[in-house]
């Protein structure tokens, strides 16, 4: 039993997917969560500046002793691959992996679209997981770089003509691909299921990185015997932007209430968290 806190973080919000579906699974689970909202978006960036502030991010959870890492952010995951969890002192991991053996487990045909932001399609990280499971699988990956900003600005709703006119361009990449499995290779996109799956057709499988995540950290802790095992779970949000309105925008993200403070913390400055804990 280990009664610390899972940590998350996300360049933004879009992690709170991981923590809404980790909430469900593992509810006597304590949870902090860390959204870089001052540096979102990550997915348009280089992959030196991606790897700099994942590694503040990391260092800012670890700093508050959390038993395990969860990068949710599918742009973290796939730049970092591996190097995530070497050398780390607790179980580490991101959304990449498990959402990819979920993608190689169900897909009948081996055709499988994966969409992302910019800099996770450019890294062939999903594709690499999938092939190293199912060799001959066919992966094809579209960025859609514009769909981070519709979401954290609300245009999530169903019948939203935006976001559907920004889906139909990006999505008909798979129009003749035939695919029957598409991974929502970024953490902010479960939230336009909906309109995502309008565009590809029902009969394709769609797999949310989060509650694949989910899975995997609870299978990962049963294991190390790491589980939280008596109480109701806490939740502490910190944000590196001001965090007035994050409650509300989260509560659509969670799907529920926000149940604790936003407190605001520089990733750069460490030191400057003494006193906010
Ligand atoms: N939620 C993050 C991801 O999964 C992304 C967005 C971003 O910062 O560009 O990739």
């Amino acid at each position: 039993m280990d009664n610390r806190s899972i940590g998350v973080f996300d360049s933004g919000l879009g992690g709170l997917t991981v923590v809404k579906e980790l909430s469900l699974l593992l509810p006597k689970e304590n949870i902090i969560y860390f959204g870089d909202t001052g540096r979102v978006p990550y997915g348009t960036r280089s992959r030196e500046t991606i790897l700099k502030y994942a590694r503040q991010d990391i260092d800012l959870l670890a700093s508050m002793d959390v038993k395990m890492i969860i990068a949710a952010c599918g742009t973290v995951s796939a730049v970092m691959g591996d190097s995530l969890s070497k050398g780390m002192d607790r179980p580490c991991t991101g959304v990449l992996l498990p959402a990819a053996q979920a993608a190689a487990a169900l897909s009948a045909t081996g055709r499988i679209g994966v969409i992302g932001t910019p800099a996770t399609v450019r890294s062939g990280a999903y594709g690499k997981a999938i092939r190293s499971i199912r060799p001959e699988a066919k992966v094809i990956g579209r960025d859609c770089p514009l769909f981070v900003p519709l979401v954290e600005n609300g245009y999530i709703q169903p019948d939203n003509q935006i976001t559907h006119l920004v889906a139909e361009q990006y999505l008909s990449t798979f129009a003749n691909e035939d695919i029957d499995t598409l991974i929502l290779g970024c953490t902010h996109y479960p939230l336009i299921r909906d309109i995502i799956a309008a565009h590809v057709g029902s009969d394709v499988t769609l797999i949310d990185p989060g509650y694949e995540t989910a899975k995997y950290a609870a299978n990962l802790l049963t294991r190390s015997n790491m589980l939280r095992e008596e109480g109701e779970g806490s939740e502490k949000y910190y944000v590196s932007d001001n965090p007035e309105g994050f409650s509300t925008v989260a509560a659509q993200f969670l799907r529920r209430e926000v149940r604790s403070d936003v407190v605001k913390i520089d990733p750069e400055n460490p030191a400057a968290l003494k006193g906010t804990r």
